[in-house]
């Protein structure tokens, strides 16, 4: 050991494999500048309010949407579950991890975005993941809006790798004239897929379903839609983007995760019952990972049982997204094509974008910078969202304090 550090270790130091993260200094710096916004813990989740660094701060960086993350009767049914089936399912969907609970939770969401079958995997991520890679094989065509979620680029990257030969296209955000300039070159009987979030993750606005819907149809493409952030938070009982537009049959598959409304972690995948065996039999992430615990579908569960019976929160919900996007846009704030609760206050500069973080933090409200590449250089932003619980006073001050700490920094 020299000054506490053994040999071994320092001999690991110097394998170049390790010399980018040695040399890696961009987070330390932030550090010491004091700027460093990510992997804040917290100590106490008490709903609207958080404490971090013993303070308490208002939340206003959630996907908890309906609040049901923390609702007793959410939490009574995971404890239920574990005390039935334990706290892991120790194996995969494929073989022994296949509960009673999973068959159920998945009878029920069909029924909620009214296809014939749902299919439940771990988290959201590894829903697109397996979802995507299994219907897009070899030399497949995959189209997806630029704003899209990592996880559906991920998804793609993987299924490259896996099927050598997936020709991937991004169209604008939104840009209708752009997918179907893609859509006229592909040969009408190549297989393609349109893929698109329902409600975009950082800028808040929603997808042009129905006119995407008739391209889709025009061109024999298929129609995959990501409802993570629309379930529980658009259409009038929170059935999402399908509800929104007035009509559920709008994608040929709906995919959806239970960590943002839906109070728990897992996410879904529905469509015809032939499309979803076929993912069961080929989704490499759900066929080689452990499935969903039962503490967590029994969570999504009652989440879902919830959202059915009391569709008063997805109203709430809509009401403080149009409180806020009308306050945040009379302030002055850029906030984008915003339609939802999620709402970027979108500064452009990074070093801005974080000294506002800080002022808000500061000010005793938690919010997310985020920065590329979680959306395009030059389009740093503060992402806000909300939740049906915040109240009208919390909201209130929010904005006064951002109105105040915008102005400090020549942001408004
Ligand atoms: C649009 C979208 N899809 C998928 C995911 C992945 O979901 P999860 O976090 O539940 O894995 C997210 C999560 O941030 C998301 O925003």
């Amino acid at each position: 050991m020299m000054n506490g550090v053994s040999t071994v270790d320092q001999k690991i130091k110097h394998k170049s494999i390790f010399n980018k993260c040695h040399q890696w200094e961009e987070a330390a710096q932030a550090r010491e500048a004091g700027l460093y916004p990510f992997f804040k813990p917290i100590e106490h989740n008490i709903g609207t309010k958080v404490v971090i660094e013993g303070r308490e701060l208002l939340m206003a960086g959630s996907n908890n949407y309906l609040g049901l993350a923390l609702d007793p009767r959410v939490q009574e049914a995971a404890k239920t579950a574990i005390d039935e089936y334990g706290t892991s399912c120790s194996g995969s969907r494929f073989m022994n991890g296949t509960l009673v609970l999973h068959e159920a939770l998945e009878y029920e969401l069909a029924d909620f975005v009214n296809k014939e079958s749902a299919l439940c995997f771990t988290t959201g991520y590894q829903t697109n993941l397996g979802a995507i890679t299994a219907v897009a094989g070899r030399g497949d065509h995959i189209i997806s809006d630029k704003y899209n979620h990592a996880s559906i680029m991920d998804a793609i990257f993987l299924g490259t790798g896996l099927h050598r030969n997936i020709h991937l296209h991004r169209y604008k955000h939104n840009d209708l004239a752009e997918l179907e300039r893609i859509l006229k070159r592909i040969p009408r009987n190549t297989p393609k897929l349109i893929i698109t979030d329902g409600v975009f993750s950082m800028e808040g606005d929603i997808a042009k379903l129905p006119e995407i819907k008739a391209l889709a149809d025009k061109y024999n493409a298929g129609l995959y839609l990501d409802e993570a952030h629309a379930i529980g938070v658009i259409g009038k009982t929170g059935r999402g983007t399908t509800e929104y537009y007035g009509d559920s049959n709008l994608a040929d598959l709906v995919m959806c995760t239970f960590s943002k409304s839906l109070g728990s972690i897992g996410g879904f995948i529905a469509g015809d019952e032939g499309i979803i065996d076929y993912i069961k039999h080929y989704a490499r992430p759900l066929i080689f990972s452990a499935s969903i615990p039962p503490a967590n579908a029994a969570a999504a569960r009652k989440s879902l049982e919830i959202l059915k019976q009391e569709p008063e929160r997805v109203h709430r919900l809509g009401q403080i997204a149009d409180k806020m996007i009308n306050g945040f846009r009379d302030l002055g704030f850029n906030i984008g094509t915003a339609e939802t609760p999620i709402i970027p206050l979108v500064i452009g500069d990074t070093e801005k974008t974080f000294l506002f973080w800080k002022a808000l933090f500061e000010r005793g409200i938690y919010v997310n910078p985020v920065i590329t590449p979680a959306v395009p250089p030059n389009r740093s932003m503060i992402r806000t969202s909300f939740m049906a619980t915040h109240t009208d006073a919390e909201l209130d001050m929010f904005l006064e304090i951002a109105e105040e700490e915008a102005k400090k920094l020549e942001i408004i």
